[in-house]
């Protein structure tokens, strides 16, 4: 048996009159005319506890989309126990049959369930259209087919055997279950968090973010269509204290799958930290936290191309994704052409609710994030280190609405420049030309994170230099491109230092983490 080798999902463009724009938009009336009840779902049974969240859309917060159940205790204990009663079953599949189920739910997502789960992720965490088709449709589905072939791969690698010796290695599941905890701002990524190590034959808690229930819980039904047997896969929304607390400190914790804040992460692994000597085996550590992400311009880049990138990288999803460019460092020679560009093409970003179409900018997540934002934003207004170039209006009469923001500072170290903002604002630090080495060790060493970043030079020797100089200021790396939409198979994704333990989406190293290989040594 061969799977065969993937290739990334076709993106859609919807455009007008098209029969996807057709089918799209009934996708968001159906959704937004009918409100769900969401259940957890644990061991294959829906779960109500009567203790509920509620599921809003970000441009419209009145329009009530659905509610959730959150667990309590009791269902995180159930969900860890049914994890691990259903183990030995889920690991008595054969990995190809384990594989068909996820390679289904890829179909599934492709062919039938494509535009509910994009009207999903439009209307329920404020994605436009093409936004929603990149990750909940084509990057899930990617993440599922690439990471079948991957466990292939690992399956297939073997080490030599010589005369009279035979040596395998068994890529064995974990011995417990894994906690899988996701993030808002991806689909995919709340969708590859408990299917990387399913796939491998592990057992799963899966605990959404309380803002963003509603896509999560879709997939989970697809999983379910595609033949997911009941309990690999338990679906607890709830407090990331009352069902992280129960699942971090048992002994039966084999490994925590994480995306999201670097806080969080952080105090995760202090927990497991304070409770080692207590489980079964090292839990295995896996998460991709925060960033400060870099686009470093050198003097003989194309000022076109950069600004392209820099509205897109920033903006793009209000600038919530985790790759998003939020801090720039441009060269004083270019920097007239550079604002000039940026503010017109600023200038002509539409926003607004995600139906309609003519908006590429939408609302950020909910009133948290709203006002979290808004402060950045109301003290670069009043500092003296620090003057809003474009944008800076906030209003959260109707929807959690922040206008991209751009912020001008010379001091390159100014809070805007070095913390971790996670909403549409860039701040810029104009250098001068001559100090592009001392600019490039300053963007390094100012800050904590290591995710994404960016040069654009075409003389090839800054390029080099540059890479030189940030060989860990990011795990992903791009030149003369934006540094947000890493393509899964195409640019694995992940960072260090403050921004995870890059073990790379969309790759096989990431599988590696969910198998604990045991090697066997025959004699003859
Ligand atoms: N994988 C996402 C990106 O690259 C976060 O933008």
């Amino acid at each position: 048996i061969q799977v065969p080798e993937p290739v990334n999902e076709p993106v859609y463009d919807y455009a007008p009159e098209s029969k996807e724009r057709e089918m799209i938009k009934s996708a968001l009336s159906e959704l937004s005319e009918k409100q769900l009840d969401i259940p957890l779902i644990i061991g294959g049974k829906e779960v109500r506890t009567g203790k509920t969240g509620e599921v809003v859309m970000p441009h419209d917060h009145k329009h009530l989309m659905a509610i959730y159940h959150k667990a309590g205790p009791d269902e995180v204990r159930l969900a860890i126990d049914t994890a691990l009663g259903v183990q030995k079953m889920w690991q008595s599949y054969r990995w190809e049959e384990r594989c068909a189920i996820f390679l289904k739910a890829a179909e599934l997502l492709s062919v039938k369930y494509r535009y509910k789960i994009n009207a999903g992720s439009m209307l329920s965490t404020s994605k436009n259209v093409y936004q929603a088709e990149i990750d909940a449709a084509c990057e899930l589905i990617d993440f599922l087919r690439f990471n079948v072939y991957f466990a292939q791969q690992i399956y297939r690698e073997q080490p030599v055997s010589s005369k009279g010796i035979w040596n395998f290695v068994q890529h064995r599941p974990l011995e417990g279950f894994v906690f899988a905890v996701t993030p808002f701002n991806f689909t995919a990524i709340a969708g590859n968090l408990p299917t990387a190590p399913a796939i491998m034959g592990n057992t799963v808690v899966w605990k959404p973010a309380s803002s963003c229930v509603y896509n999560p819980y879709l997939f989970m039904r697809i999983l379910e269509e595609a033949g997911l047997p009941p309990g690999v896969i338990n679906f607890v929304p709830g407090s990331g204290a009352s069902v992280g607390d129960i699942c971090l400190t048992d002994p039966n914790l084999a490994g925590i799958h994480f995306t999201g804040s670097t806080a969080v992460f952080q105090k995760m692994w202090k927990i497991i930290g304070e409770n080692i000597e207590s489980y079964k085996s090292y839990p295995r550590i896996v998460g991709e936290t925060g960033g400060k992400d870099f686009v470093f311009v050198h003097s003989s880049a194309d000022p076109d191309q950069l600004v392209t990138a820099l509205v897109r990288g920033a903006f793009e999803y209000q600038g919530q994704k985790c790759s998003a460019a939020s801090r720039a460092y441009i060269p004083k020679s270019l920097w007239p052409q550079t604002s000039k560009k940026l503010k017109n093409e600023i200038g002509r970003i539409k926003m607004g609710a995600t139906t309609d179409f003519r908006n590429f900018f939408n609302a950020v997540i909910d009133k948290n994030a709203f006002d979290t934002i808004k402060d950045f934003i109301d003290s670069a207004r009043k500092s003296n280190d620090s003057e809003i170039i474009i944008g800076g209006g906030c209003d959260d009469s109707v929807g959690y609405f922040i206008e991209p923001t751009v912020i001008l500072t010379e001091n390159p170290v100014y809070r805007t420049m070095v913390e971790e903002i996670f909403g549409p604002v860039l701040t810029i630090y104009v250098y001068d030309d001559e100090e592009f080495e001392k600019t490039l060790e300053l963007c390094d060493s100012s800050s904590a994170y290591g995710l994404t970043g960016a040069i654009f030079a075409t003389d090839r020797a800054a390029v080099s230099t540059a890479l030189a100089k940030l060989e860990h200021s990011a795990g992903n790396f791009y030149i003369n491109d934006k540094p947000t939409g890493a393509v899964v198979g195409q640019q694995p994704f992940g960072g260090g230092r403050a921004s995870g333990t890059n073990d790379k989406a969309g790759f096989y190293t990431n599988l590696m983490r969910w198998v604990s290989p045991r090697t066997v040594k025959e004699s003859f």
